[in-house]
This record gives C-alpha cells, sequence and structure tokens, in this order.
C-alpha cells in the first residue's frame, strides 16, 4: 500500500479530515507519519490522539539551507516508506517553501491545498485578496506542487459564492468547509491511481 505523510504549521484541520476519511476506510493508503516544523502545532496533537507517528523537525532557528532542512524532512520521510516510489506528501497548512530538490525527487506526489481558485490570488492571506479585490467567487484548489508558487497542476476545485458582508473571516470559514472535502477526495484519487497527469493539466477518471 501507498504511504503518506502530511505536513502541517498548525491547526491540522485538512490533516484531521484526511487521517478520518483513511480511518473510515474510504482512502486504501496507510499514514506513516505527520510532520510538524512548529513544535506547538496544535495539529500534532490531534495526530497523536489518532494514533499516528508525528515528527517535529523544528524550523525555526535551524542552522542550514533550505535544503539542509529539507534533507531532514526527507530522511524522515524514507524511515517511515513515505518514498518516491511508494510515498504521497500533503501538504496541509504547511507554511514553508519547500526546495527545488525535494519538489523534484518526489514529482507529482506533493499536494497542497491553497484556499482560493489557482491561479487567482496566489501567496498569503488570500481570502483577504479575495474580499478586496472584489470577486464574486472564490474557493480552493487541491494541486501538485512544482517548483512555482501555487502553480502546479490542479487536481480538484470547488468554488464559494462571497455575499455582500463577507469579510476574509466569513469567507475562510466557509472556505475551510470545502477543503474538507476536497483534500481527502483527491488523496482517495491518487491512492485509487485515478489521477493521470499530462502537460500541466491532471486527468481525472
Ligand atoms: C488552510 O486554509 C489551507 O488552505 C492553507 O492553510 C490552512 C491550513 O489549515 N494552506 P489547517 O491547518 O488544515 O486547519
Amino acid at each position: 500500500m501507498l504511504n503518506l505523510a502530511i505536513l502541517i504549521s498548525g491547526r491540522g484541520s485538512n490533516m484531521e479530515y484526511i487521517l478520518k476519511s483513511i480511518k473510515r476506510k474510504r482512502i486504501p493508503i496507510n499514514p506513516a507519519v505527520i510532520i510538524s516544523n512548529k513544535p506547538n502545532a496544535k495539529g500534532l496533537k490531534i495526530a497523536e490522539k489518532l494514533g499516528i507517528n508525528t515528527v517535529i523537525i523544528e524550523s525555526k532557528g535551524f542552522k542550514g539551507s533550505r535544503l539542509d532542512y529539507d534533507k531532514k524532512i526527507i530522511a524522515t520521510l524514507k524511515q517511515h516508506g513515505v518514498t518516491p516510489k511508494n510515498g504521497l506528501v500533503c501538504l496541509a497548512g504547511f507554511m514553508k517553501i519547500i526546495s527545488p530538490q525535494f519538489i523534484r525527487k518526489y514529482k507529482n506526489r506533493i499536494m497542497n491545498i491553497h484556499p482560493a481558485l489557482l491561479p487567482a490570488f496566489t501567496g498569503l492571506d488570500v481570502q483577504k485578496q479575495a474580499v478586496e479585490y472584489g470577486v464574486k467567487f472564490s474557493g480552493c484548489t487541491v494541486h501538485f506542487v512544482d517548483e512555482g508558487v501555487d502553480t502546479g497542476p490542479i487536481i480538484i476545485q470547488s468554488a464559494v459564492r462571497i455575499k455582500n458582508r463577507d469579510t476574509s473571516e466569513t469567507l475562510a470559514k466557509r472556505i475551510l468547509k470545502e477543503e474538507h472535502k476536497i483534500y481527502p477526495e483527491a488523496v482517495r484519487l491518487f491512492a485509487k491511481k485515478k489521477i493521470r497527469i499530462s502537460g500541466r493539466k491532471t486527468i481525472i477518471s
């Protein structure tokens, strides 16, 4: 079976929904390890409660390059069987940019969730960007990670209508509900080998 690693930095709600889907036997994948770059990430407690291995690789004060840091992540992935042949890595609120070397090694095996309809609103605070811009729809996107920022092949998107009275907080809440649906679904599609990549597109069967 495939081995899954989820990388987090904080709350871990997307991680939780993925793990719960796996526990309910909806996704045929082994949840091998949760890695956090922050020792106090709330998601770590959730993962422990669910009985999943957790590893902290603290990034604050880390002496070394981004690549040195990622080498530690890669070593941890390998220790838990999350290899470039047999693994999937999900970034779920992981607030660190990963190195091109890591991305190349795990080509088309790293996914991310972004709380906007890409390619609109990349980067940070994107719910605020959407409200301030005045778009009528935003949403969320699960995509493979490539060497750009939020540019990799899109796997699933879900749209959310923006209401007149929305603030970035109310919008973020409604988008998060959709994230919790589409991220487990993207992992399921991957585990069931239903995602094919053609150029910068994914074809879902
Ligand atoms: C989510 O909004 C996700 O789209 C973004 O970071 C947030 C993480 O939330 N990348 P959580 O830690 O999964 O609750």
